[in-house]
């Protein structure tokens, strides 16, 4: 099982995603994998955000050592899901994709808020929303770890 976290400059909240997914299946033991890439390739090779790293790390995850890259193509391949952050990153993903492998991109809040259409705020342009990305992604990965416990 490999899972692609995905948003705009993987900078913000996929790194927050990966870190706490790879959490969640070493908590749960879980053999997956986990990565995360932005579609815009706007921070390529730089950390996350100063603040999802502080964030983070008060709540117990290290996410200081990721490095921002872009989604490539041979990601649609590779990975079994692709997690969008927000539909903006869902639809780019959609129109960047073969069409034989759009069964694997979903919205990350779809698995906690099945058809609600909800995305994780993008928390770039302020500085409070950092908490409320990584109470809903924390609370979107546990129950992703569990379906996969099942
Ligand atoms: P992210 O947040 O997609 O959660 O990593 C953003 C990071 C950078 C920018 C926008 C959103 N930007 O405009 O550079």
């Amino acid at each position: 099982m490999k899972i692609l976290m995905v948003c705009l400059g993987n900078i913000c909240r996929s790194p927050v995603a990966e870190g706490v997914m790879k959490s969640k299946a070493e908590e749960h033991n879980l053999n997956i994998i986990i990565d995360s890439a932005g579609t815009s390739g706007w921070h390529d090779g730089e950390s996350p955000d100063k603040r999802s790293i502080a964030n983070a790390a008060e709540n117990g995850i290290d996410i200081s050592r990721q490095k921002s890259r872009k989604v490539i193509l041979s990601d649609f391949e590779e990975f079994d899901v692709l997690y969008a952050m927000d539909e903006s990153n869902y639809n780019n993903l959609l129109n960047r994709s073969p069409e034989k492998y759009h069964y694997k991109i979903k919205m990350i809040l779809d698995e906690v808020h099945p058809g609600e259409n909800m995305s994780v705020p993008d928390p770039y342009y302020g500085n409070d929303g950092f908490q409320l990305v990584f109470d809903l992604l924390n609370e979107a990965c546990e129950k992703i770890a569990q379906d996969l416990k099942q």
